[in-house]
């Protein structure tokens, strides 16, 4: 949601800027502007992407060795030049750049109309930049005090850089509620969402937490909260290549992680599974575990992909440990008042660590005295900073605004997790256990073999590309993967999709089907097979397409679907995480057929850091 940047050093600071942007569009990609002091502060922004900003700069002189820059997804205002980032103050004192959302905004915005102040764009955030300014000249105070003063006034969540004309030498950035990370250089500073522009230039890094206030100089950095308390900097090293971030000969991001998953699923488990005695351990959870597995019922928490990934824990929680867990969206739990226990375990999943409704709910079940755990793959974000105890997912940065490897990697934490408390709680037999460890150790193979069907995917995808429509059936594990199935093509093709349980099919979706819809059935070898089959033979009677995804070998589903494909056996509790993978390379193809951005689809963001 947002992406911001600055740099502070003896650098020209717009191609840092305009490089880091560019790693950032993940975030938002609906405008980009910079704002660069060099004797005057002097901006550049548009609507569009940040090659267009680049465009929209060409040969300008865009010099100075300060300066900070935004990729904008709108939350007020449409996305238009006036309406993008950096916005200035009035008089011109102060020019800042934003991630998050002024909660009360429109109260803040009538007082200062009041006072005489004019607004050119929609935006909350040129009205914090110009209650800045109205704090800084009436009280006739310091540029850094009229910021305090400000930002105590303001509910709502950001990640902030400003500029103020009166100390030219000087960056200041805050946060509440949206990331910010500060790049420790040699005499130089860099500011930014996340780690990712900054990992070329240095790996000392600083996190930023809920109401730090940072006033950098080239060659100095004061921390304080916005009470005025001075806090010391803690510097942690940046676990992050350059190279995995590159789209490394891939045509897109989504593609390249795709095929990541073989080693990031490694990635997940490696170290945890001991290979030679097949022990289990995880270190995140290792004061905890006791707590866990005599809880009275676990709930899980995230939004999007996340919350289906959180449904395949559900299903092997309750199998695997038979301790009750619910799964909620992260966004109705925070409103509807659920009822915790103070013996609640809560598990918040996330990819980037930082998304607005889960980092909400997390704080409401620690309020009510709950433990929460975290499964996220941010290294150092937000959530796992907020949680008692997690376990980090490992699967490297995901870029693709459609999540695929983060999926995999959560519900492979998820299953590491069931396996241990069915362990420990004496409900996973030693046959089952070697089953599942095995499973996990085999599955890399597998998925490369998956991956070797690309093609064959690819051609199935050519049938498919012009549908409005799409369902997508499963049973059991298998259900969440038809949820996830269909996201994944919503997300990237703009078709509509829907994924439901394959019983519930008769409950009101058999009425869409007709010669025209496609249903895409998980349909392997596991204990609902032969009701999945009846619900092949459902559809069909009504001259639905069927492409079914089946277990290698299966040729009573290949005699009655229009298209299938195949993946290896593996067992039924591990079958989502190689069911998935033949759909988001069916999502994938689909929407490059039709055209679409996958990496950078219309409307989305990866890291939803407002609710
Ligand atoms: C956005 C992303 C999804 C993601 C969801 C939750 O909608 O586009 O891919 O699943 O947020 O994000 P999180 O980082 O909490 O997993």
């Amino acid at each position: 949601m947002c992406g911001i940047v600055g740099y502070i050093g003896n650098r020209e600071a717009l191609p840092i800027l305009l490089k880091g942007l560019k790693r950032l569009e993940y975030r938002g990609y609906d405008s980009a502007g910079v704002a660069l002091n060099n004797g005057g502060i002097k901006i550049f922004k548009c609507q569009g992407k940040v090659a267009d900003l680049e465009n929209h700069i060409g040969t300008q002189n865009a010099s100075g060795s300060i300066g900070m820059g935004h990729t904008r997804w709108a939350t007020h205002g449409v996305p238009n030049d006036i309406n993008a980032h950096p916005h200035s103050s009035q008089k011109g004192h102060f020019t800042l750049i934003h991630n998050g959302i002024i909660e009360n905004y429109a109260e803040l915005k009538s007082k200062l109309q009041h006072r005489g102040y004019e607004f050119k764009s929609d935006t909350d955030t040129e009205v914090l930049v110009n209650l800045i300014e109205y704090i800084y000249l009436k009280g006739n105070i310091t540029p850094e005090i009229a910021i305090r003063l400000a930002l105590s006034k303001v509910e709502g969540a950001y990640g902030l850089v400003i500029l103020c004309d009166k100390e030219p030498e000087t960056i200041f950035a805050a946060r509440k509620g949206s990331p910010l990370v500060i790049g420790v250089g040699d005499n130089e500073y860099f500011l930014a969402s996340d780690a990712t522009p900054i990992v070329e230039y240095t790996k000392s890094v600083i996190y930023l937490n809920d109401n730090d206030v940072a006033v950098i100089k080239k060659n100095e950095l004061k921390l304080k909260n916005i009470k005025n308390d001075i806090l010391t900097p803690k510097i942690q090293k940046l676990d992050l290549e350059l190279g995995q971030i590159d789209k490394n000969g891939f045509d897109h991001f989504m593609l390249k992680e795709i095929y990541e998953q073989p080693k990031s699923i490694l990635d997940t488990y490696r170290g945890r599974i001991n290979t030679n005695s097949n022990e289990l351990t995880l270190g995140g959870l290792y004061d905890i575990l006791p707590k866990i597995e005599h809880a009275r019922r676990i709930i899980i928490i995230g939004c999007g992909t996340s919350w289906h990934a959180g449904m395949v824990g559900e299903y092997l929680i309750e199998e695997l440990a038979r301790i009750p867990v619910e799964v909620e969206y992260a966004s109705e739990f925070r409103y509807r008042n659920p009822i915790l226990y103070k013996d609640d375990i809560v598990i918040a999943i996330s990819q980037s660590g930082e998304t607005a409704d889960t980092l909400a709910a997390i704080k409401m079940a620690k309020e009510a005295g709950a433990t929460v755990l975290g499964i996220c793959n941010v290294v150092g974000s937000s959530i796992p900073r907020e949680t008692d105890g997690g376990v980090y997912t490992h699967a490297g940065p995901e870029i693709g605004v459609a999540s695929t490897k983060a999926f995999t990697a959560q519900v492979t934490v998820l299953t590491m997790i069931a396996i241990l408390l069915g362990r420990r709680r004496k409900t996973v037999d030693d046959n089952l256990y070697s089953s599942l460890i095995n499973g996990l150790l085999a599955l890399p193979e597998k998925i490369e073999e998956v991956l070797k069907s690309n093609d064959i995917i690819k051609e199935v995808s050519s049938h498919f590309y012009e549908a409005t429509n799409c369902l997508y059936l499963g049973r059991g594990y298998l259900f969440p993967v038809a949820l996830e199935g269909a996201l994944k093509l919503k997300e990237i093709s703009y078709i509509h999709a829907e994924g439901y349980p394959a019983a519930e099919m008769k409950h009101g979706p058999i009425a869409l089907i007709d010669e025209k819809m496609p249903v895409i059935v998980i349909a392997t070898k596991d204990s609902s097979y032969d009701k999945v089959v009846s619900n092949i033979q459902e559809v069909k009677a009504r001259k639905g397409i069927v492409l079914a995804i089946v277990t290698k070998g299966d040729t009573v589903i290949k005699n009655m679907a229009d298209y299938v494909i195949e993946i290896p056996e593996t067992p039924e509790q591990l079958s989502a995480l190689l069911s998935v993978i033949p759909l988001q390379l069916l999502s994938y193809h689909i929407a490059i057929m039709r055209g679409c951005n996958v990496d950078q689809p219309r409307n989305l963001a990866k890291s939803v850091t407002v609710e």
